[in-house]
Formats: structure tokens, sequence, C-alpha cells
């Protein structure tokens, strides 16, 4: 796992964005993965400001959703439907056609699960996956022990994630305990994972997915399966790291080799 600790949040969202935006200019047909909650407001920021003053084009972008609540409908202010709308579609030039987000209003769950997986592949798979994670080291709304082969389907969230997310909601009464998602499976096949954190409250959940052993009980540590994940941080999410030090200097040789400073041969 490649581990790019940065200095602020703001910061990982520019860095978020080059690689979102790099993808999106060297192939503008590709398949996005997208997430929802605090952590990637600021990549949706930095993607639309590219967007109006750099001209990034998301025409033929199509993006699939990891997860959405059960029962909230499309336009509730909750809903991630309506998260994605308001917070990045509404802002781009993505064709509305081309955006999934499961329907946590869908009669026949498992029906609707299977269909999402197939549009994925119909579309040809997801190119890059932007992952947040929960604080119980969740990534979509896989919570611990659920299966690492999962695929999509109906999930209960602990009292943990409901707690946390009690924030968006007047009451935590209101926040659904049912989510649609998609598994750990489905995520790790992705041809590249974009996991963000920030925060003191990430450092115990990233320090497991990074440096604990794979385990169910942390599903983001799946990702050290994975053969292509960056992972961008800030310092606050980075401070239980035991290899930082190590993280820092693997850049910077990355940076240099870019930078043309490293020779080869006499
Ligand atoms: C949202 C999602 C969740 C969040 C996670 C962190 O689509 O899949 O796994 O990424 O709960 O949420 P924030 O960013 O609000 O801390």
């Amino acid at each position: 796992m490649r581990v790019i600790v940065e200095s602020s949040p703001e910061q990982v969202a520019r860095t978020a964005a080059t690689f979102v935006a790099s993808l999106v200019r060297r192939k503008p047909a590709c398949v996005l993965g997208l997430a929802t909650g605090s952590t990637p407001l600021g990549l949706y920021k930095e993607l639309i400001r590219l967007h109006r003053e750099e001209g990034l084009n998301f025409s033929q972008v199509t993006s699939f959703n990891l997860d959405e609540y059960v029962g909230l409908e499309p336009s509730h202010p909750q809903s991630y439907r309506y998260f994605m709308q308001t917070n990045f579609f509404q802002h781009i030039n993505i064709d509305a056609r081309n955006t999934h987000v499961p329907d946590g209003r869908a009669l026949d769950f498992e029906a609707h699960a299977e269909q999402y997986e197939r549009r994925i592949k119909e579309a040809g798979g997801i190119d890059l996956q932007v992952l947040g994670i929960g604080s119980d080291g969740h990534i979509a709304f896989n919570e611990p022990g659920s299966s690492l082969g999962s695929r999509t389907r109906l999930k209960t969230l602990t009292s943990e994630t409901v707690r946390d997310n009690a924030r968006f909601f007047e009451h935590i009464d209101e926040v659904p305990r049912l989510a649609l998602t998609m598994g750990v499976g489905t995520i790790l096949e992705s041809r590249r994972c974009l996991l963000l954190a920030c925060g003191k409250h990430k450092a115990e959940a990233i320090r497991a997915t990074v440096e604990g052993p794979v385990t169910a009980q942390v599903t983001a540590s799946a990702l050290q399966l994975h053969r292509d994940v960056v992972a961008v941080i800030d310092d606050d999410a980075a401070g239980n790291l035991y290899r930082r030090d190590y993280y820092r200097e693997v850049e910077q040789a990355q940076q240099a080799l870019q930078a043309g400073k490293i020779k080869f041969g006499g």
C-alpha cells in the first residue's frame, strides 16, 4: 500500500484530486467508484474547481457509489443520492444517466444488488474507487465481521457507525440501521483504490488498516491484499503509524526518481 501523508485535510483533497483528474484526462470514459461522508467533500470541491477552471471533462465518465441507506428517498437530504447530486454531480458535466447509487427503496434488495454488480461489470469494472474509512475500520458499510469476499448486499450498521453518522440527522433515531453496500470483494476488484482519511479519530483505524493483520474485524485491512492502493491521509490520521518515517522516505525516493535525480549505471 502506498501511504502519502499530507500536512492538512486541504492538501489531502488536492493530492487525491490529482489522482482522479489524471485518470479522467488519460481515460475520459473511465469508471469512478465514489464515496460519501465528510472525508471526500474536499476532493469533490477540488474536482469541481478543476472542471470550472481547467475544463476537466466528466462528460464520458461513469460513476458507481459505494452505498445507500435503506428507506430514504433519493430526494431525502441525508440520502447518499442527494449528497452526490448536491456536492458533486450538479456542479460538473457528468451525464446523470451514467451516475449510479444503490436504490435504498428497492423492493427486492437481493435482485437490486445483483443488478448493481452486473452494471459495474457491464461498464467495464471500476478504474478507481474512492474510499473513506469508518472509525471502526469499515470501508463502504462493510462493518466489522463482514466477509472479505462479500458482494453488494444489505448490511446492518453497528451502533458505532450509527453514532458517528448521527451528526447529519436531527436525532440519532432517524439514522437508518440498514444500508445497501458494495462488498469488500466488489471493492477489491477495482483497478485502483484511493483511501482517504483525516483527523485523529481515524488514526487507530488507519493503523489497523495499514499495519495491522488482515482481518474481517477491520474490513479496510483487506486493502493490503490489493496490488494498487494509494492511501492519502493527513498528519492526524497518520498519528499511530509505526512506519510513518519510512512512508515519507518512499515518497521522497519516488519524487527523486520522477525528477530524474536518481542516476543509473556509471
Ligand atoms: C460512505 C462510506 C463510508 C464512509 C465512512 C467515513 O459512502 O462508504 O464508509 O466513507 O463512514 O465517513 P466520514 O468520511 O464521514 O468520516
